[in-house]
């Protein structure tokens, strides 16, 4: 690599090296034309109702520009639909999509130094998507990134319901509720032991108008005197979730017995009253029949009076 006239001017090493240099530095100019758009890799994983930055660097170019040189498109990337847009130093929001209206900005102090980044507010489900990032100064490129919604689960809930009188060996359904999250979320159904029951489990996830889910799980079981039942909740992109347990106690199943002790006892009790009540009233209606005989023995002359209470006394047997 000579060069002669430089070599004329300064034939020692250094003067080669400072050439040299400069040329690499040129070279490099020459390959920096090409834009390089970066955003993460990794899917962005964005609590709902949180903020979201959405990053988007870019270099290369020329590395000083003018900033009126510069223009960002931030897209929906399936649906090309315009997030949010700049160009002439501007925010440009007139063909803005209306569910990303005011929830939208970028980092204008930061756009000199290469950060198209995007700042989305209250990100909602239906937000989830593939996003790209275009940039353009005096050439361009884009990267499209992932942004995934995560909610949080209410603590599950297990209830059971069987017949009015449950006895072993019956079926009972086990039902696990909680709501409010988002993505769907697995349910794990154990006995106490950690044995997977997760078997016959039917599961209904119903999203409400927020996009957010209500999961519900029903685990259909034979019942068995003290036995626990735990209900662990999943979630995909936030894991452990939290679990429910419920313990059907030896207590509640003694109550069909009890009930039948209790009643067997009324009906004893209602027997030995009704048989005290006849002795007392037999012991009364033998007294007045008593009373009644010596009266007649009295008063034997009155003989019409007489027959008269032996009839009433008679009536009074008939009663009873
Ligand atoms: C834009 O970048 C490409 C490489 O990605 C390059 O081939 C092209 O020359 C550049 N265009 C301009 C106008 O710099
Ligand atoms: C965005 O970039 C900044 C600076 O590189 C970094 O600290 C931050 O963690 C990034 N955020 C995300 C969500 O990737
Ligand atoms: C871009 O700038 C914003 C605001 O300072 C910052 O939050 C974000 O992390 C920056 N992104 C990168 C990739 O540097
Ligand atoms: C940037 O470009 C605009 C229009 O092309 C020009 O008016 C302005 O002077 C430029 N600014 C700088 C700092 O070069
Ligand atoms: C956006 O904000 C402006 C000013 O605060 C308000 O007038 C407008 O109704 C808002 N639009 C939406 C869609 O929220
Ligand atoms: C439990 O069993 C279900 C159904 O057989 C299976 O899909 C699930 O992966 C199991 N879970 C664990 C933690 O073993
Ligand atoms: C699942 O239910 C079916 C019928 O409902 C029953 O035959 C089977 O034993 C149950 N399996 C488990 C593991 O409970
Ligand atoms: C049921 O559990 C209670 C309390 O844990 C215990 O005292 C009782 O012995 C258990 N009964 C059976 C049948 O396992």
């Amino acid at each position: 690599m000579s060069h002669p006239r430089l070599t004329k001017a300064s034939p020692k090493p250094p003067g080669i090296t400072m050439l040299q240099t400069l040329l690499l530095i040129s070279l490099l100019a020459v390959r920096s034309l090409a834009l390089d758009v970066q955003v993460p890799e990794s899917p962005l994983v964005v609590l709902f109702g949180m903020d979201a930055v959405l990053n988007c660097t870019f270099s290369g170019g020329v590395p000083v520009f003018n900033l009126s040189e510069l223009s960002i498109f931030w897209q929906v990337a399936d649906t090309q639909r315009s997030v949010h847009s700049y160009w002439n130093q501007q925010d440009q929001l007139l063909y803005q999509e209306e569910r990303f209206v005011n929830r939208t900005s970028l980092f204008p102090a930061h756009l000199a130094t290469g950060n198209a980044s995007l700042l989305l507010r209250r990100v909602q489900v239906a937000d989830e998507g593939i996003y790209t990032c275009f940039v353009r100064v005096q050439n361009y490129s884009k990267a499209a990134l992932v942004m995934q919604v995560a909610a949080p689960y209410s603590k599950p809930l297990v209830t059971w319901e069987a017949a009015a009188n449950p006895r072993p060996g019956d079926l009972v359904a086990l039902t696990c509720v909680a709501y409010g999250g988002y993505p769907e979320a697995q349910v794990l159904w154990q006995d106490a032991s950690g044995h997977n029951l997760t078997e016959n489990v039917t599961i209904s996830p119903i999203a409400n108008e927020q996009g957010l889910f209500t999961i519900k799980s029903v685990l259909t079981v034979v019942l068995e005197p003290n036995s626990t039942y735990s209900c662990r909740l999943t979630n995909p992109l936030l894991g452990d979730e939290g679990h429910a347990y419920v313990t059907i106690s030896a207590q509640g199943m003694v109550f069909p017995p009890l009930a039948l002790w209790v009643t067997v006892g009324l009906a004893v009790c209602l027997l030995g009253l009704l048989v005290a009540l006849a002795a007392v009233c037999h012991r009364k209606i033998k007294e007045s029949c008593e009373e009644m005989r010596a009266e007649e023995e009295a008063k034997e002359l009155e003989e019409a009076k007489e027959l008269e209470e032996a009839k009433a006394c008679f009536m009074h047997w008939q009663k009873w």
